[in-house]
């Protein structure tokens, strides 16, 4: 596990409350963070003394934790387990699972973990196995990993629409997975609540990877790791449905990117470009303004809006009045964010953009006039009425801009890619 620029590193205490614990508190208000909200009961009961919550004892201390500090000393706990060490002859049972230190930067707002799901090496590890196992397809082809590509930031292989197993096509462009642990509702309608009743959907859906879940179970079963990889993740050889989104959801938690040409700008440590400069100044301004909705450190506001994008009557879609019922609602997708978009194109909920320079000109050029049309692209269309329009240079250098979103510590990042390979 590397640890690029440790003094900006949050850990994750998992015998906390499942919260990122700070090491400087003063900085960030948590009662007004919105990612502070309780996090909604999930399931299980909320245990206390559960064998999968190891108490990291030097958590407690306002210091910067070294991780691989706590390495030598989960080794000397799961010596001290081992059975033929001492002389008592009962039997210790599967190794505690160790707790997985989450790397957040010090910039980001706590990621909500549920209080009884903490991350853990062994969890982490098997999720990472499941997301790019086609086991859990009918056809034994596709993977989440296969519509969720590391090389794409997790997006579909420059696909507009994701084919399920039997060449269906979806009616929707595959979300990046770029910081999902952040995500409150995921799909582009906001249709789950958490990470882990998001994977329940994708495994049974027909058009998907068709595979019922009381299919999968049994596969899982009679396959000869995942009994184990369960108990080391789980304590138990059982597998459930439950446990298959846990570990899955687990994964998912650690794509974490953080550390762009803009971060590094932020820290004083690059300077950008003359162009990537200008862009960065249009986009935090009220001409270009992308701020209200893609401006803060994850680049998404996490709710939904209707920028004006033209409905396709032959799809349908009417994204978040599909999830409230709401006739407020038509044409409201979810925000995305920006981060590593360079790699996800092409853009929007059905992918109908092919290049970044096309998003932006939407926003200048092709806005419809809507309902639900959001206020802020409301008084785009205001401004550009007085004439205020952005220029092709303007739009060049928000291009530009967007471009210092890219981290490639995060696209190349051994621990995302498929293990089985
Ligand atoms: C056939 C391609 C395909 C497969 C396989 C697939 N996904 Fe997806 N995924 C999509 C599409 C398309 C969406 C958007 C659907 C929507 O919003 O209605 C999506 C949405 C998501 C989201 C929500 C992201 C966001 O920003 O809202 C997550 C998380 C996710 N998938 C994880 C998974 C996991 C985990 C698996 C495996 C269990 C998986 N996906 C399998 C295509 C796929
Ligand atoms: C009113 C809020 C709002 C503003 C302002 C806004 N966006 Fe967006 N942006 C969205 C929403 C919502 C979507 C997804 C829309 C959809 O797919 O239906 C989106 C999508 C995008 C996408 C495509 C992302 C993807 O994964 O497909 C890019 C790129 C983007 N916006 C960049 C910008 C830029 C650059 C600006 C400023 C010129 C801007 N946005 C201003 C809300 C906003």
């Amino acid at each position: 596990m590397t640890v690029p620029h440790q003094t900006r590193v949050r850990f994750l205490d998992p015998g906390d409350s499942g919260f990122v614990r700070f090491h400087h508190m003063n900085r960030i208000d948590y009662a007004s963070s919105r990612n502070s909200d309780p996090v909604r009961p999930l399931g299980r009961p909320i245990p206390t003394t559960s064998p999968r919550v190891v108490r990291r004892p030097v958590a407690a201390r306002p210091v910067a934790i070294q991780p691989v500090a706590l390495v030598p000393l989960a080794l000397v706990l799961v010596a001290l387990l081992l059975p033929g060490c001492g002389s008592d002859t009962t039997d210790p049972g599967p190794p505690t699972p160790e707790p997985y230190v989450l790397e957040v930067p010090e910039s980001f707002p706590p990621m909500r973990v549920p209080p009884d799901k903490p991350l853990t090496v062994q969890g982490v590890e098997l999720g990472r196995k499941l997301f790019y196992d086609p086991i859990l397809s009918r056809d034994r082809t596709q993977a989440c990993g296969s519509c969720h590509a590391p090389e794409f930031a997790f997006t579909d292989h420059g696909l507009a629409l994701s084919e399920g197993i039997h060449g269906e096509l979806g009616t929707r462009s595959a979300p990046s997975l770029v910081n999902a642990g952040w995500l409150r509702t995921p799909f582009w309608d906001g249709r789950t609540t958490s990470l882990e009743d998001q994977a329940r959907h994708p495994v049974p859906n027909p058009i998907e990877m068709d595979l019922p879940w009381d299919e999968a179970l049994p596969r899982l079963r009679e396959h000869s790791d995942y009994p184990g990889l369960f108990e080391a993740a789980f304590g138990s050889t059982e597998i459930t449905e439950d446990l298959v989104v846990d570990a899955i959801a687990q994964f998912e938690r650690t794509l974490i990117s953080g550390n762009s040409k803009y971060d590094q700008r932020q820290r004083g440590e690059v300077e950008f470009t003359d162009s990537e400069e200008r862009g960065f100044e249009l986009f935090f301004a009220e001409s270009g303004d992308c701020f209200h909705c893609h401006g803060n450190v994850l680049f998404t506001t996490d709710d939904f809006r209707d920028i004006g994008l033209e409905l396709d009557p032959a799809a349908a879609d009417s994204g978040r009045a599909l999830v409230t019922g709401l006739a407020e609602d038509v044409g409201k997708f979810h925000v995305p964010t920006l981060r590593n978009i360079e790699y996800t194109a092409p853009y929007m909920h059905d992918g109908r953009y092919a290049t970044l320079e096309d998003v932006v000109r939407h926003y200048e050029q092709h806005v419809q006039r809507s309902p639900n049309l959001d206020v802020l692209i409301q008084a785009r269309l205001d401004r550009i009425d007085r004439g205020q329009r952005l220029t092709d240079q303007d739009i060049l250098d928000i291009v530009a801009f967007l471009g210092t979103l890219s981290d490639p510590e995060f696209m190349s990042n051994p621990d995302f890619a498929d293990p089985n390979r």
